[in-house]
């Protein structure tokens, strides 16, 4: 689609008026784009790299706080060793090529994830763009690498346990606000709207607490074909959409 036809999309956004706070990705779809131009899945991964840019400067312009981004799953690592090690060198390269502009355009990165069982650059850069953005407040974008939502629930299980034992905590206090507390997202607002790409109806291990009212929304294009106006079209189907939060309507 034209950058006008995403500069249409976005001016009906903004009519609209109601702009989700926090939208997830679940970016699927790299491999079967690749093996469609009959090329190694890798290559479909570089690609999904410039639907990367595209989406968070859409966010950017929309207007969101949060952006989150299902880039690599625990489960993930159970790929062949060569993927593997090209989604580490993609994800380093990705920080190293767009560090500065994320940080000029006011973005605030975050990495969600088992990141110690990252590779040694990787971890580095990570730990590089986290502290390079840390004071910005335009954009919280939050990459998920090496993430399980269920191993995220065990860990939060297990630092309360700890701070029972502690003493710190009466097991009569553990409510629904002290364990959002230890998820990684601790202090963020739950995703309003997830989009997965590439068709799959399953979320995949993916923030299974923290979707518990969000709006699902499941695309048919491939991550490498799927760019700013299919980013607003799916905030636009959002808009229309009733969230009742188990009430009724008003
Ligand atoms: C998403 O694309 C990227 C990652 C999961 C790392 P896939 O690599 O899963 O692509 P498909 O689903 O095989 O097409
Ligand atoms: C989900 O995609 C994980 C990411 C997008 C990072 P997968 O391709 O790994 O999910 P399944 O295997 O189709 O459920
Ligand atoms: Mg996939």
């Amino acid at each position: 689609m034209s950058d006008s036809a995403s500069a249409e999309l976005l001016g009906q956004i903004r009519l609209h008026g109601r702009i989700p706070r926090h939208v997830a990705i679940i970016m699927d779809g790299n491999g079967r784009w690749a093996r469609e131009r009959v090329m190694p899945r890798t290559y479909g991964h570089r690609a999904g790299m410039q639907s990367v840019r595209d989406v968070v400067e859409g966010a950017i312009e929309v207007g969101l706080e949060t952006l989150s981004l299902f880039a690599f799953s625990k489960e993930n690592w159970q790929r062949p060793k060569l993927e593997v090690s090209a989604l580490m060198s993609l994800l380093e390269e990705y920080i190293q090529r767009e560090a500065d502009a994320l940080d000029d355009n006011g973005v605030r990165v975050r990495v969600l994830g088992e990141i110690e069982r990252l590779t040694p650059p990787a971890a580095a850069a990570v730990s590089r763009v986290t502290a390079q953005t840390a004071h910005n407040t335009r954009l919280d974008l939050n990459l998920f690498i090496s993430y399980g939502a269920r191993a995220e629930l065990v860990r939060a299980a297990r630092l309360i346990a700890e701070d029972v034992a502690a003493g710190r905590l009466d097991p009569g206090a553990v409510d629904e606000a002290e364990f959002a507390g230890r998820l990684y997202t601790a202090g963020m607002p739950d995703p309003d709207l997830l989009i997965r790409t590439s068709g799959e109806l399953r979320i995949s291990n993916f923030m299974l607490w923290q979707l518990a009212y969000t709006e699902l929304y499941v695309s048919p294009v491939l991550w490498p074909d799927f760019r700013r106006a299919q980013f607003y079209e799916a905030i636009l189907a959002f808009q229309n959409r009733d969230r009742r939060f188990g009430k009724v309507s008003v």
